[in-house]
């Protein structure tokens, strides 16, 4: 097969040829148009050579450019270059988390932020152009699925022409998660100094004045108003009571005592707790439980009260259909988890405040201490478990506790789970 010739190529030859042929032309005859003649081809030569250059040149740079998107694609950080006219003009794929700059190229910075920071934008942005100090080179971006810390620089020219502004972006939700643990460690550890004093300070004075109200009761059982006050007393005496309680269990845990039990049989206990100490029926509460789990080491009174935290928390949360109580088994061959989950149809928790709330001390109820969840994750931790809440689709809320089970080689067999109880 003859080899194919590029067009630009071939259009190179015939005007080759057509100078060439002038150029005998010319030198034949020795006539000024002759020169003309000569002159024309030998420009249009020059230009179609100069075209093809000007091609092979854009095709490099459109290579280099597909590999140094690939290079800053590959990157963990997100990296964003805007350029001379403040437009953006790359974004790698880690960058793209910014949801406001995950558009085509070629918009203008202003118009991919909140109008509010606009003029401050504008402003650091000139600061940067004119290579003057912007203050800290870098900010916290808040968005809504997550927190990203961003640093910038400008870029410039060998000969000192301004380019850009060049931003790297990291997400640093892990970073803050770990810096809020720390911080609650320290708060609990400073609340654990003082709750040994506090609840000796506070429980004989209670006693006393829970057993004062008993008496007025029994000594005035006519008096209509020595009840209902000697009433209060006694709630008010049980809620500090429960505070003193939960303070001293998260300041200063017991060390846990695992003995091999039967999940279900601490689930069905702790259902019984939770609906007696509301005064609830027993179909208060929907349970769902899975036969033939295997057993599992459990402190059972850590891992009980666990479970009525989270009851607790679901019957606050209200909601008309009743909360459900379950537990399963997931997983095949050698590793699993059983998994509990308490399900309610309440309140639900806003997707920005479910991390925010397993903190301690955090509450929305008027008389809650905000340690609930803060047992439910001491006892998490102590059994190797791990506990998440979420939303509800349809509402509600599911608080999850999953149990690992390292030593499964079958599907556990019933007996299994009758031996343990
Ligand atoms: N199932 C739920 N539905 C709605 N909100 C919940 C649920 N579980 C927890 N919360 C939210 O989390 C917050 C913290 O819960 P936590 O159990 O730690 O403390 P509390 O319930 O407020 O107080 P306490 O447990 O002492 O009664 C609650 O105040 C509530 O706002
Ligand atoms: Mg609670």
């Amino acid at each position: 097969m003859p080899a194919r010739i590029p067009p630009a190529r071939s259009a190179a030859l015939v005007l080759g040829g057509a100078a060439l042929a002038a150029c005998a032309a010319a030198f034949a005859e020795g006539t000024v148009a002759g020169v003309a003649v000569l002159a024309a081809a030998a420009s249009g030569l020059f230009l179609v050579r100069a075209r093809a250059q000007a091609a092979a040149a854009r095709r490099e740079t459109a290579a280099a450019l597909t590999r140094l998107q690939a290079i800053v694609d590959s990157m963990v950080e997100g990296v964003i270059f805007v350029d001379a006219d403040d437009r953006v003009a790359l974004v790698n794929e880690a960058g793209k988390a910014l949801k406001n700059l995950a558009g085509p190229p070629g918009r203008a910075l202003q118009d991919c932020h909140p109008q509010a920071t606009r003029e401050m934008l504008g402003r650091v942005m000139g600061w940067l152009r004119e290579g003057q100090n912007p203050g800290p080179s870098h900010s916290i971006i808040k968005e809504k699925e997550g927190r990203y810390e961003t640093t910038y620089a400008p870029v410039r020219a060998r000969d000192g022409s301004h380019l850009g502004v060049v931003m790297v972006i990291r997400d640093i939700a892990d970073r803050r998660r770990l810096e809020r643990r720390l911080l609650d460690a320290e708060r609990l550890a400073a609340v654990g100094q003082m709750s040994a004093q506090v609840a000796h300070e506070l429980r004989n004075p209670l006693n006393a004045i829970a057993g004062a109200a008993q008496y007025l009761r029994r000594i005035l059982p006519a008096h209509g108003e020595v009840k209902e006050y000697a009433e209060l007393i006694d709630d008010e005496v049980r809620r500090v009571n429960h505070f003193v309680d939960e303070l001293l269990k998260v300041a200063r845990p017991a060390d846990p005592v695992f003995t091999p039990s039967s999940v279900n049989k601490v689930l069905a206990e702790a259902a019984r707790r939770a609906t007696l100490a509301r005064g609830l029926s027993g179909d208060a509460l929907r349970l769902a439980l899975a036969p033939h789990l295997p057993p599992l080491d459990l402190d059972r009174a850590m891992f009980m009260e666990a479970v009525v935290n989270l009851l607790d928390n679901a019957f606050d949360a209200g909601g008309v259909e009743p909360p459900e109580l379950a537990s399963r088994f997931e997983g095949e061959g050698g590793e699993g988890a059983v998994v509990v989950e308490v399900r309610d149809r309440g309140c639900g928790i806003p997707a920005e405040d479910l991390e925010e709330v397993t903190r301690p001390f955090v509450t929305t109820k008027a008389r809650g201490t905000g340690l609930g969840l803060v047992i439910v994750g001491r006892a998490v931790d102590q059994h190797r478990a791990s506990f998440s809440l979420a939303r509800r689709e349809g509402g509600g809320t599911i608080a999850t506790v999953r149990l690992p089970v390292r030593t499964v080689r079958a599907p556990p067999a019933p007996e299994a789970e009758a031996a343990a109880r």
